[in-house]
């Protein structure tokens, strides 16, 4: 399904190469997966090999990105104040973040004919405030489309990981989602992260971030090279 709750079209097509009806000179690719699982390393080396083949990268992150998006960052990461248990306020901040973002970076970027690379987007929230938190998927759906005026990925890379290993990954540094949440949570999330690249295979890639980073780069820039038809600098990349 798309953001919107719309079927997805099984293959990327000229007809989803579109920000709210106009037609994008560049390309959107988002990061997803659970806590721990390498998305701001991968994203690192992603965007040296596209650089090195000549493409012009834009990296940004979720939540923040903006000066907006940065203080929203603080508020919803950091441990105290705590915020509500139902993960609606969660649901609003992540998209007040969402909204600034797309409209200050994303959306120019792509215009300007840049391949964005996000870590962490709408599909974030549906898995966290809607499998993690309860918050029901329908409703959540509707406020990313509100938030991202329409503007989605043509490709999701997803980095797959079991929860456990994940969250001893990160045990350095811990936000709030670390913090409150417990394993069983952070299982719904990777489940659902596998139920939306199930559902909609030709957006998104599933790569194994349990073996080795040049393995999950080598697997990352195969998948991204699938959007060479739209941008032929990522013909020159390698692994
Ligand atoms: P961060 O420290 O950036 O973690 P990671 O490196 O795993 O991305 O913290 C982001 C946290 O916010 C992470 O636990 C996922 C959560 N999150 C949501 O719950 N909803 C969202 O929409 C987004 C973007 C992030």
């Amino acid at each position: 399904m798309s953001l919107d709750g719309r079927p997805a079209s099984p293959t990327l097509g000229p007809v989803d190469r579109c920000s709210a009806g106009q037609p994008r000179a560049g390309l959107f690719i988002t990061l997803e997966g659970p806590d721990g699982s390498g998305k701001s390393s991968l994203q690192a080396r992603l965007v040296d090999v596209l650089r090195h083949a000549g493409c012009e990268v834009v990296a940004t992150r979720e939540p923040g990105s903006t000066p907006l998006g940065e203080q929203l960052r603080r508020l919803v990461l950091d441990v105290e104040p705590r915020i509500d248990r139902t993960g609606r306020a969660d649901a609003l901040l992540f998209a007040a973040s969402r909204a600034q973002h797309v409209d200050e970076v994303i959306r120019p970027a792509l215009a300007r004919g840049k391949i964005v690379i996000c870590d962490r987007y709408a599909d974030s929230s549906l898995a966290y405030q809607g499998a993690g938190s309860g918050v029901p998927i329908d409703e959540l759906r509707a406020v990313q489309q509100f938030a991202t005026a329409g503007v989605a990925p043509d490709l999701t890379i997803l980095l797959d990981l079991p929860a456990e290993i994940g969250l001893a990954r990160k045990s350095a540094e811990v936000t709030r989602f670390e913090a409150f949440q417990d394993l069983a949570y952070h299982e719904r999330v990777r489940a659902a992260f596998l139920g939306f690249a199930a559902a909609e295979p030709g957006r998104y890639a599933i790569v194994d971030a349990t073996r080795e980073a040049t393995e999950v780069l080598a697997a990352a820039v195969e998948a991204v090279r699938r959007l060479a038809v739209w941008m032929p600098c990522l013909e020159r990349t390698s692994g």
